[in-house]
């Protein structure tokens, strides 16, 4: 007799939440497969009619964009035969690889839904159980169907395009700068009142450009020297970390000019929140200085999803127009 539960598949990619003691008895490797993760949250049985896969077994630093391309098309292919997705891998990298899947597939009816652990489940207050049985209830719930995919960490609900690993160590270390959590799981109840209020189309991967673009990332600090050319050799793209609402070195702003007849550069805030001004400053090396010279704002994104933004949407033959406007508008 087949079950009346919702139908779901539990994907496991590695990280802490599957790591166990090294051979070696010194650190913890990513070991532990679905059925064992599972094993550690048994009420999970009442809530779904599991299937798993694992998918990869890696620190999530080793994951690569088309290990996430693969996964989302392993989503999309099996969407119609299921009726949610739960994906477990490391934190290092989940506010990339969640942002990623947001951009491939978008609210595709089915809730995606990702989740890790800062304690491996051999420490005193592992949170991989916990994390896991509230990824699995918004899994089931209908009030997470209509999104794209989110990552349910500590009992909260973040959207990707907002969220990032915002400590090294703490059990709560995942933050929405702008937004702040858009949602919550208490008990059994799953609330999410605060959808966003749209998503653009979905980028193809069978229409990426092979092999992927490149793009790098420079941090601007004090007294930074102006770039070379051997700093963007080999770059398809650059996004730049600029002070405060988009603002460099005056010394620097020929070099990056320069930069920008070649490839796109994106400049990010690398205060860590906010949106980049474009009409508040008009000093040399202002943000007014550096749109005027064509640099594109990468608005209130953070380096890593602007870069990326920045290699999909190369990889999918967008000019610097559309690369604009798809900034402008992406949050
Ligand atoms: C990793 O990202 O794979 C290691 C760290 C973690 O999972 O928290």
């Amino acid at each position: 007799m087949s079950s009346s539960l919702p139908r779901l598949l539990v994907v496991t990619l590695g990280g802490t939440i599957a790591s166990v003691a090294a051979a070696d008895g010194v650190g913890a490797v990513p070991r532990l497969g679905p059925a064992e993760l599972l094993a550690s949250v048994p009420a999970a049985a009442g809530l779904a009619d599991i299937s798993v896969k694992s998918f990869r077994q890696y620190a999530s630093g080793d994951l690569s964009l088309d290990d996430i391309i693969e996964l989302a098309e392993l989503i999309r292919e099996r969407a119609d035969e299921l009726d949610g997705f739960v994906v477990t891998q490391g934190t290092d990298t989940l506010e990339e690889t969640s942002y990623l899947l947001e951009l491939l597939l978008g609210p595709i009816g089915r809730p995606v839904v990702l989740t890790g652990a800062m304690r491996n489940p051999s420490l005193p207050g592992a949170d991989g159980p916990a994390n896991l049985l509230a990824a699995i209830r918004v899994a089931v719930s209908p009030s997470a169907a209509g999104l794209g995919p989110v990552v349910v960490f500590a009992d909260e609900v973040h959207l990707p395009r907002f969220v990032r690993k915002a400590h090294s160590s703490h059990v709560a270390a995942f933050r929405s700068p702008h937004a702040g959590p858009i949602g919550w799981v208490t008990e059994d109840r799953v609330r999410i009142p605060l959808a966003p209020s749209g998503y653009p189309a979905p980028l193809r991967p069978a229409r990426f450009t092979r092999p992927l673009p490149t793009v790098g990332i420079t941090k601007i600090g004090l007294g930074s020297a102006p770039l070379r050319p051997h700093h963007v050799e080999g770059l398809d793209g650059l996004i730049v970390e600029v002070f405060g609402g988009g603002h460099v070195p005056s010394t620097i702003v020929e070099s990056l000019a320069s930069v920008n007849e070649s490839i796109p550069v994106v400049m990010v805030t690398r205060t860590g929140g906010g949106e980049l001004y474009e009409s508040t400053y008009a000093f040399p090396g202002s943000e007014r200085d550096l749109l005027d010279r064509g640099l594109t704002s990468g608005r209130a994104f953070d380096a890593a999803k602007a870069r990326l933004l920045l290699i999909c949407l190369l990889a999918s033959g967008a000019q610097r127009p559309d690369i604009k406007e798809r900034f402008d508008t992406a949050l």
